[in-house]
């Protein structure tokens, strides 16, 4: 009752409906109710309440995550988890010693150091790639104007490119999901209630056999950054060559058209390269040209610029279920999310939180101990959610979180997630990929775990649509305000450049 009071107070409050505020989750017959749903409300409520604060200052940034850290699976009884957290007391580094970086009380929402970091180095177009078989670099991308979809706004779907690209559905069968409203449990009673069988992540963390959330091996970090390049990402990319370790970057399309210099740095020094589709939409309120349209125009940005298509793609917001799933596979494009642990909640830094003022850097950093107290506790090696988009999120990582963890006792292991998953470098990429039943095929793949493949004899490249296209951008709240806050981070990114 008191929940569902704050619900209601908390819509009235607040004109958006952001990924993270759907305390509505955990009142849903399959999901469990956990002991810290009051709290969790409350907190959802204030950061609800200050993300539509800092939209209206045009400054606000799209949180990826969601509240699944009520998840479903539990792998540590209360009763360890209790223990555990007495022992696991790490003492919090509260002033980097990395130069450049902010004492972690001065990382707050809108700091800008002044500096922005230009990619250092320039290949040569016969530059071989760090990935056996990968072709040579291409010439470096110029941005032609008319070539390319608007910039943070899903692609139209009328376009030759993207009626080529729905014919890689063919053979599959694509579950006739109907799209949700905006991502969350909370707008859609009915299809949350039915969100095991739809495989629906960010309503109760459903995860099929065909994704990756987890690196197998115990006390392994995969790590990752989403949302880039960005003004940063070379300063991320400077700290990462010094202490030698590798990452896996989730990058956007509407961004490697804007930086593809970084794009090749990253990709040159080592690191793997992944899809965060075109406009960092919630997918499943797409319909299924426009999922093809925002994955297919970010796998040819990235085509265009490193010379090679990957294999896998990271949801935004983890927003994934049966029919993205599918259509993903069916573009060969394997998911990656990241960790969750039942009780033990999802493994999200929340830096994003600290960009968008919501949590303070000492919060962020206290979050990721937690994280990695947890992590020690599960069986499982972890992928953890970062950012790379802001000077925040990257000064967290390299002053803090990424010093913790590898001073952490007992010690992690921090690879790039391909890596740590053993998928070989190769086949991280369709050009240099040797391995026939990799992705996946449209005869054997198995996508909601019912036993059949998910196959179908007719091929229907044009017949693949099956939505209207009502509940997409023009009455999709969640979407405005993606848009609405990506205009304004533009905007304010705009001016550190
Ligand atoms: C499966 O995909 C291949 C291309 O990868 C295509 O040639 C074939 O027609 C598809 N199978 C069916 C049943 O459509
Ligand atoms: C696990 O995370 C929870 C909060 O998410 C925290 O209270 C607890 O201390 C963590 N456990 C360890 C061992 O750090
Ligand atoms: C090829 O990929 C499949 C997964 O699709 C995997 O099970 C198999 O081990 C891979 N083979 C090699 C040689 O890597
Ligand atoms: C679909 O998958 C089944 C296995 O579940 C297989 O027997 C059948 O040949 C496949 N059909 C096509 C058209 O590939």
């Amino acid at each position: 009752m008191k929940l569902h009071a704050l619900v209601a107070l908390l819509a009235a409050l607040s004109t958006t409906a952001h990924a993270h505020s759907q305390p509505e989750l955990k009142r849903h017959a399959n999901l469990k109710r956990q002991t810290t749903s009051s709290s969790s409300a409350s907190s959802s409520a204030v950061s609800s309440a200050s993300s539509a604060a800092s939209a209206t200052v045009t400054t606000s940034v799209t949180g990826s995550s969601s509240s699944t850290g009520t998840a479903v699976v539990s792998s540590v009884s209360t009763a360890a988890s209790a223990a555990n957290s007495g022992v696991a007391a790490t003492i919090l580094i509260e002033s980097a010693t990395i130069s450049g970086v902010p004492a972690l009380t001065a990382i707050t929402s809108g700091m800008s150091s002044g500096s922005t970091f230009a990619a250092t180095t320039t290949w040569a177009t016969t530059a071989s790639p760090p990935v056996s078989g990968a072709p040579s670099l291409p010439t470096p991308f110029v941005y032609s104007e008319g070539v390319w979809p608007t910039q943070d706004k899903t692609p139209p779907t009328d376009t030759d490119e993207v009626q080529s690209w729905l014919a890689e559905l063919d053979g599959w069968d694509i579950p006739d999901l109907e799209p949700t409203t905006d991502g969350t449990c909370a707008s859609d009673p009915t299809f949350s209630a039915d969100a095991a069988s739809r495989g629906w992540w960010t309503c109760g963390a459903h995860t099929r056999d065909t994704d990756i959330i987890n690196c197998p091996d115990k006390l392994t970090w995969g790590v990752s950054f989403d949302d880039g390049p960005g003004p940063y990402t070379q300063k991320l990319l400077n700290y990462l060559e010094s202490v030698d370790i590798s990452a896996t970057f989730f990058v956007v399309g509407s961004r490697v058209i804007e930086r593809p210099a970084v794009l090749v740095e990253e990709y040159m020094s080592g690191h793997e390269i992944s899809v965060h589709t075109w406009a960092h939409p919630h997918l499943t309120t797409l319909t299924n040209e426009q999922i093809v349209a925002e994955l297919g125009w970010t796998r040819k940005a990235i085509k265009e610029v490193i010379g090679v298509t990957p294999t896998t793609m990271r949801p935004p917001y983890g927003d994934i279920d049966d029919r993205v799933r599918a259509i993903s596979l069916a573009m060969g494009l394997i998911p990656i999310i990241w960790t969750t642990a039942g009780t033990l909640g999802s493994f999200d830094t929340f830096d994003w939180e600290v960009a968008a003022g919501t949590k303070t850097g000492p919060e962020c950093v206290q979050e990721f101990d937690n994280i990695l107290g947890n992590a020690s506790d599960i069986d499982t090696g972890i992928i953890v959610l970062e950012h790379d988009l802001y000077e925040v999120t990257v000064d967290l990582a390299i002053g803090y979180n990424l010093e913790t963890a590898q001073n952490y006792n007992p010690a992690f292991t921090l690879k790039p997630i391909g890596e740590c998953y053993g998928i070989p470098t190769t086949d991280l990429y369709r050009e240099s990929n040797t391995n026939t039943s990799f992705p996946y095929t449209n005869t054997t793949t198995d996508v909601n775990g019912d036993g059949t493949a998910d196959n179908t004899t007719t091929t229907t490249s044009s017949g693949t649509s099956t939505r209207s296209s009502s509940g997409v951008l023009t009455i999709n709240v969640a979407s405005i305000y993606t848009t609405f806050s990506l205009v304004g981070l533009m905007a304010f990114a705009s001016t550190l450049l």
